[in-house]
């Protein structure tokens, strides 16, 4: 995943004007734009909708369907929770509520020093292990309070070291 460095328009039109001839040429596109800026800015759509001949309703749609595409911007961290219904009867619902408690970190939301996102996701193929999260890409099983507080503190701790940075 590429980091957040800012959607540039001139950069997103160069990606759908090299891609949109292509069959089936929204998914590609969206995964071009996700790739360049980690995200896919609403400002594209119209432009996406104009150069494929669909609804801005349908690239909304696409968007918002696919979890792979962000609407906004990421973190450094991104933590995937899984809420579906295996997740949910072992606990997956304290563990966002831990998180709004502890950490003051709602999820479905980038928190508010830019260092970690928290989102929601729905099943994650990893049922028998649940509660069951992706951190940064890689699945873990059985995650309890403690997991969550040493990933959050890991971000914290980047944090520190940015500050330490400028300081110095
Ligand atoms: S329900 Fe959570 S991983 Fe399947």
């Amino acid at each position: 995943m590429k980091r957040a460095t800012g959607w540039d328009d001139q950069v997103a039109s160069a990606i759908v004007g090299e891609l949109k001839g292509r069959d089936g040429a929204l998914l590609p596109i969206l995964h071009a734009l996700q790739e360049e800026f980690g995200y896919v800015d609403q400002r594209v759509v119209a432009e996406l909708a104009t150069a494929l001949n669909l609804s801005r309703a349908e690239v909304t749609g696409t968007i918002s369907f696919y979890h792979d595409f962000r609407a906004n911007p990421a973190g450094r961290h991104v933590i995937k929770i899984c809420r579906a219904e295996a997740c949910q009867s072992v606990g997956c619902e304290d563990l966002v509520a831990h998180l709004k408690r502890r950490h003051g970190l709602d999820v479905d939301a980038l928190s508010a020093d830019g260092l970690l996102t928290i989102e929601t996701v729905y099943c994650l193929g990893n049922c028998a292990l649940g509660p069951a999260i992706l951190a940064d890409g890689e699945p873990v099983g059985r995650v309890d309070a403690d997991t969550l507080d040493s990933l959050v503190a890991r971000a914290g701790s980047e944090r520190a070291l940015t500050d330490g940075e400028v300081l110095s």
